[in-house]
């Protein structure tokens, strides 16, 4: 997903709750879509996602101590550059972003850190949660030092995992300029497939660029697995 930040394509992400915890919002999610009859009254999965944990990450919600290394991450010219809103955040800003998506009901920010030391690697977005339709748009950036090691793959495999297993959602999308051509070599490989493009939506390096939408359905991701 192409990052910024405001309503839908900022450094913050979208999840399945506001908690401060996977577990609690996998219980409120869960809630939700057993009144939907959408699950089984038992889900493995939201069980094993309470490990909030992939083979070198740990991932948590966002929380106010980490609010500064986010800030940097998303003033950093190499993401600042494949933002919608390509503005640089200061740090008042940066806590009035926090309340508002702290109070978001649509949106969630995650925090991936090494787990051999803690060292900050990047954000997962989940963004225009939508339970009726059961979608949402996702997006991820990685610190420019960590990156091209699998970072960004490796917490999508867990928030794909997450979001169609545990929460049972059955569309996930993603927007991206069309010459972050990196990015949308990653989401292919993860499986997404290029639904659109809006043409000359977003100016970029002195000219109109094009805004590509990929899209990942859970069948797809299963038939992946
Ligand atoms: C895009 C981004 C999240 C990728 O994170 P990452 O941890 O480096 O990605 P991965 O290491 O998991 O990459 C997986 C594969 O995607 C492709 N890829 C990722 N970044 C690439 C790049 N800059 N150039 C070419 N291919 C790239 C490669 O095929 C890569 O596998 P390889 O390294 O074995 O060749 C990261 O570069 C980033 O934060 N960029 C700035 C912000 C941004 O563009 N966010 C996404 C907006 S839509």
């Amino acid at each position: 997903m192409l990052p910024g930040r405001g309503l839908s394509l900022g450094r913050a992400m979208v999840g399945c709750g506001t908690q401060p915890t996977l577990t609690i919002q996998s219980k409120n999610l869960k809630k939700y879509l057993l009144n939907t009859k959408l699950i089984p009254t038992e889900s493995p999965m939201l069980k094993n996602l309470q490990m909030n944990s992939t083979d070198r990450l740990i991932i948590n919600v966002m929380e106010a101590v980490d609010l500064e290394e986010v800030r940097i991450l998303h003033n950093d010219d190499s993401t600042l550059e494949w933002l919608t809103d390509p503005t640089h955040v200061s740090p008042l800003m940066q806590e009035q972003w926090y309340q508002e998506i702290s109070l978001s009901s649509t949106s969630q920010r995650y925090i991936a850190r090494l787990k051999k030391d803690q060292t900050f690697v990047g954000v997962f977005r989940i963004d225009r949660m939508d339970l009726r339709n059961s979608s949402a748009i996702v997006g991820a950036d990685v610190v420019p030092e960590l990156r091209r090691q699998g970072m960004a793959t490796e917490m999508f495999k867990y928030f794909l995992d997450y979001l169609f297993k545990g929460c049972g959602l059955n569309r996930l999308g993603l927007e991206t300029l069309a010459i972050n051509t990196g990015a949308i070599k990653m989401y292919k490989q993860l499986g997404f497939k290029q639904e659109g493009q809006l043409r000359k939506a977003i100016f970029r390096k002195n000219m109109f660029q094009e805004l590509i939408l990929m899209g990942l359905l859970r069948e797809e991701w299963s038939d992946i697995q």
